[in-house]
């Protein structure tokens, strides 16, 4: 879908639909709604007055213009109560506008940018806002849809129409989250794709497409590689598995030694069976997202570089299949991990923690000043906080705020869960170091308290079980892969502050 910013008159715009916003409670048309009221001969004052429109958020009506403007329709859509305006209402506004397109299945539309009336945004944040809004909003999975019950109309087109505003400053706005989105559009289809179509071959294949096009160098190691160095967890989870494993490493800027150090490590488990420890065959369908950690960390380190962040990133991603089968690893197995301490596999379904094991002390070697990993870990997590925030556990508490500002600012908010030595107590093995199960209580919490193990840098774990996929369509997320993580973490290096 393009996005284009426009100067001009709403009454006169030739589109398919034109998209107004209003606050909640407002009892008849104020600012730039005011001049169309009076070229639809007072149709808008009407149904504001009817109360049939209450401006409740992402509330939609419809304004048939019988001729009397350019464009045949006026959505008009709830924006809520004046005071709790922030970027997020934007976002879901305009995601709500390109849902709408879609349901009227029109090709375009166009948003009336001087109806917002806020003098709290600056034209760039209120472009990135709508602009990042209407495209995700506006996404959908369709590839392998080949029957159509009636021919499909795609929405290709969404105008930001201004009269008041400066375009220029709109359209830096929307550059920024087109390239936001451009990734998040990436991740999405990443994790909708099927397992057998999105391999760790194939993830490894799609990170290096991304650094052939940004300039990011990828290194992807193989089986052998991933021998050599010691990666005891991702080999183990991988053993049953005729896709072998690959060790994705992205490095953005590594060269410009004065900058900050970023490292993102995503949990890259392209099928969950649970392996020995097998699965409910109900949903287990759904663990095809199970890699949603390492497709955002490609997705963020693609965007950075498109974005030119001034930081040095480095993105790195395990990946393999945890299947079951005569070479599977079985509980019972004793791992060694790459920073050479021993686990005890009570569980192969608690296989994230494994090869997250590995990458975590891998990212030992850059001395970074954070980092930061992103995996579907534990369905302990859903329980825990619902499908609304992704849990956040850290070994340093100045961190993690950063990361939960950022959420805030995002719209990918995060909820702190506690992380003390109390619960490492629960992954003590008789046998080993430690083992991949602590007693059942508490599971998103005994999961962090394992990875605790393997890091010795400012850090931050997200579980993003819990927001990776959703079964309901939301303003701006239609129901399936989120591609949750993404705009955090970019938001996160956006506001970064020592
Ligand atoms: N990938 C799953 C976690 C998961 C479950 C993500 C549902 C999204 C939705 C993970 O590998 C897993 O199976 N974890 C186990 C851990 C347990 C054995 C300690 C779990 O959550 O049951
Ligand atoms: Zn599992
Ligand atoms: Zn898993």
């Amino acid at each position: 879908m393009q996005l284009s910013v426009k100067k001009g008159n709403a009454a006169r715009e030739k589109t398919e639909a034109l998209i107004g916003v209003f606050f909640e409670g407002a009892k008849q048309p104020e600012g730039a709604l005011k001049g169309l009221d009076t070229a639809l001969k007072g149709k808008i004052s009407a149904l504001l007055k009817s109360g049939d429109a209450k401006g409740k958020p992402n509330e939609v009506s419809l304004v048939r213009t019988d001729g009397l403007i350019s464009s045949p329709r006026l959505f008009l859509i709830g924006l809520g109560k004046k005071d709790k305006l922030q970027p997020e209402t934007l976002r879901q506004v305009a995601g709500t506008a390109a849902k709408v397109l879609k349901k009227y299945r029109l090709g375009a539309g166009t948003i009336l940018l001087d109806t917002f009336l806020t003098p709290k945004f600056s034209p760039e944040a209120l472009g990135e806002g709508v602009a990042e809004g209407a495209r995700l909003g506006a996404y959908a999975f369709e590839r392998y849809k080949t029957v159509r019950e009636e021919p499909k109309k795609e929405l290709e087109k969404i105008t930001l129409l201004t009269d008041r505003l400066n375009p220029a400053r709109i359209e830096r706005g929307v550059r920024i989250a087109e390239t936001v989105t451009d990734s998040v559009y990436r991740v999405r289809d990443l994790i909708s794709e099927p397992s057998n179509e999105v391999t760790p071959p194939k993830l490894a294949a799609v990170a290096k497409e991304i650094g052939r096009k940004t300039g990011i160098k990828v290194t992807v190691l193989e089986k052998e590689a991933i021998q050599k160095l010691g990666m005891g967890g991702l080999l183990g989870v991988s053993r049953a598995s005729h896709e072998g494993p690959r060790f994705i490493i992205m490095e953005y800027n590594l060269s410009q030694k004065k900058r900050p150090l970023f490292v993102f490590v995503g949990k890259g488990i392209t099928f969950d069976t649970g392996g020995i420890s097998i699965k409910p065959a109900n949903n287990m369908e759904q663990m095809k997202y199970d890699m949603s950690g390492a497709a955002a960390v490609l997705g963020t380190l693609e965007a950075a570089a498109r974005l030119k962040l001034p930081f040095r990133i480095v993105g790195l991603a395990p990946t393999c299949e945890n299947m079951p089968g005569g070479h599977a690893y079985k509980p019972g197995d004793i791992l060694k991990a790459l920073n050479g301490k021993t686990i005890e596999v009570k569980n192969t379904d608690a296989e994230g923690r494994l090869i997250l094991a590995d990458a975590l002390s891998y990212a030992q070697r850059y001395k970074p000043n954070a980092v930061i990993d992103l995996a579907t870990l534990t369905g302990a997590c859903i329980i825990a906080v619902g499908n609304f925030v992704i849990a956040g556990m850290t070994n340093n508490d100045r961190l993690l705020k950063k990361v939960i500002q950022s959420g805030e600012s995002s719209g990918e908010r995060v909820w702190q869960l506690p992380l003390w030595e109390e619960y490492s107590e629960l992954i003590k093995s008789d046998i080993a170091d430690i083992k991949n199960t602590g007693d059942g209580t508490a599971g998103t919490i005994t999961g962090a308290a394992f990875l605790k193990e393997f890091v010795d840098y400012p850090w931050v774990h997200l579980d993003i079980a819990s927001r990776a996929w959703t079964e309901k369509d939301l303003p701006y997320i239609p129901k399936g892969a989120t591609g949750i993580g993404v705009r955090l973490l970019l938001s996160f290096l956006r506001n970064w502050k020592a």
